[in-house]
């Protein structure tokens, strides 16, 4: 396992550091061309050819922008841009719009560790195999352990000033939307994030990314107590 680690993280910097010798001289771009593809290759020949997973060694524009930077500091504001343009234009909202869930629905999946299996894949869709995973990063609830990868997230609907008393107005559902697009693609909000994309990956449903919002806004969610 450590070993496989170690092989994705050096084909990762191949790929981050073969970019900027490309721009140099045209032989260069040639090797660099050759590096990709031998890397892509050691890489595929571990990898199941069902297409059901194949489609998932493909790196999306966004990812492909966000690979030529080692952080998110060093990257030109034009690229962020980009990155956040098209996460944007990915959001889908659930039928009913942006309106609260069921926190409860939202409380299961954030705790499920399964998180990010591929529920749609069809061998596989009982409601029980989707999970959010979300403590692997976050703090949540109080007193439950969890990760510190992400910020805490206790107390989060107080953050946004979720009450009782404004919770359905237009300014507070605005506010509602926000963490949504957070949480169906984190990139649309902070671009390249190791936060997972579960919306645009097809993990999550809106409606599941909806239970969840409503799990860490709504004044009655254990989250806000
Ligand atoms: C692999 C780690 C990881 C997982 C899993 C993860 N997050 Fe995050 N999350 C982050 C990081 C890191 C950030 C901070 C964004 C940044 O700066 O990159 C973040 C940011 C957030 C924010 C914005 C916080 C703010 O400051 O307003 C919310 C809300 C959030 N995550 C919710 C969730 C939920 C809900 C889940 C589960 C469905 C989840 N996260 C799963 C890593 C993760």
């Amino acid at each position: 396992m450590k070993r496989i680690a170690l092989t994705v993280s050096a084909i990762l910097l191949l790929f981050a550091t073969a970019e900027p010798k490309q721009k140099k001289a045209q032989p260069k771009k040639q090797e660099a061309t050759s590096v990709q593809q031998e890397a892509m290759k050691v890489l595929m020949s571990g990898f199941s050819t069902d297409p059901r997973f194949t489609w998932k060694t493909q790196q999306d524009e966004a990812q492909r922008i966000c690979s030529q930077y080692p952080s998110m500091e060093a990257m030109p504001a034009q690229a962020i841009q980009k990155v956040i343009q098209l996460s944007q234009a990915d959001l889908r909202y659930p039928q009913w719009g942006i309106f609260w869930g069921d926190w409860r629905e939202g409380k299961k999946i954030v705790e499920n560790p399964r998180g990010g299996r591929f529920a749609s894949y069809g061998f596989s869709d009982s409601p029980t195999d989707k999970g959010g995973n979300c403590y692997a990063c976050h703090l949540i609830e109080k007193g439950m352990p969890g990760g510190t990868m992400g910020p805490n997230l206790y107390q989060y609907g107080k953050r946004w000033n979720i009450t009782k008393e404004n919770m359905n107005t237009q300014e507070a559902l605005e506010r509602v939307k926000a963490v949504y697009n957070i949480i169906y693609n984190s990139w649309s909000a902070f671009p390249c994030s190791s936060m997972p994309r579960f919306g645009h990956n097809g993990a999550l449903s809106p409606e599941d990314v909806m239970n969840i919002v409503t799990y860490l806004l709504h004044p009655d969610s254990p989250v806000n107590k």
